[in-house]
């Protein structure tokens, strides 16, 4: 085979799956032969474990969640407080944008990447609690974070679009959900306490609508974002 066969091999390959074929080109081997690269820009990317044909979200936590003691301990937090089953499964949800593939906006993020799967308070509450995070409220003893004192300075501001989301959702009938979020996100991790994904199975199945096509391939409008964190280096 030529390189130029073969990169034109390539390229149609690239189409079909970019065109929503997820599964290993039969001749993959060869295109991977042919092309050191070919692995990478079809998304398997070596360092990162295998994913089921239909993925779940207990796969994503044990696969490509990354770390997620923080979310773990912050869902054990809210069952010990006496929170409903939705806010337990808020506060274990309410990073999986952060510890998946992206920083900025994370609650936004996360609370899109779930929609189609929980109940609407759960993702209001997720949203909001990016934006509560910034604003005490001695009600129920949240402070201000002394970690983002740190982080960005005694005199932050939020950014303009924060402080319009925090009018809005300090008025909301669902603040005090977005609140609790903040109440028991654990700011300060402790690497001592270790919690296991298996207390929360039982609520993730009674709240969590799991697709049975698996999530990313169940014709979602947030499917892609799910096969980006499946394979966060595809090319196209
Ligand atoms: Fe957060
Ligand atoms: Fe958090």
């Amino acid at each position: 085979m030529t390189d130029t066969a073969s990169l034109s091999q390539l390229k149609s390959r690239l189409h079909a799956l970019a065109d929503g074929e997820t599964g290993q080109p039969p001749n993959a081997g060869a295109l991977m032969k042919a092309n050191p690269n070919a692995r990478l820009l079809m998304g398997d990317d070596p360092r990162l474990p295998a994913m089921p044909a239909k993925p779940t979200l207990i796969d994503f936590f044990r696969h490509r969640f990354g770390p997620s003691m923080h979310l773990l301990q912050s869902a054990r937090h809210a069952m010990t407080a006496g929170l409903s089953e939705k806010m337990v499964l808020a506060s274990l949800l309410h990073d999986i944008a952060a510890v998946g593939f992206i920083r900025g906006d994370h609650g936004y993020w996360g609370a899109q990447l779930i929609e189609p799967y929980v109940d609407e308070e759960v993702t209001w509450a997720i949203r909001a609690h990016q934006v509560l995070r910034f604003y005490p409220d001695e009600s129920v003893g949240y402070e201000y974070p002394q970690s983002y004192v740190a982080m960005f300075g005694a005199d932050y501001r939020p950014d303009p679009y924060i402080e319009e989301d925090y009018r809005r959702m300090r008025n909301h009938r669902w603040y005090m959900s977005g609140r609790m979020i903040t109440v028991h996100d654990i700011y300060s991790f402790d690497p001592n306490l270790h919690v296991e994904l298996d207390e929360f199975t039982d609520i993730i199945g009674r709240h969590f609508r799991q697709p049975p096509e698996g999530l990313g391939f169940d014709n979602s409008p947030v499917a892609h974002m799910w096969r980006a964190m499946i394979r966060p280096a595809k090319y196209l």
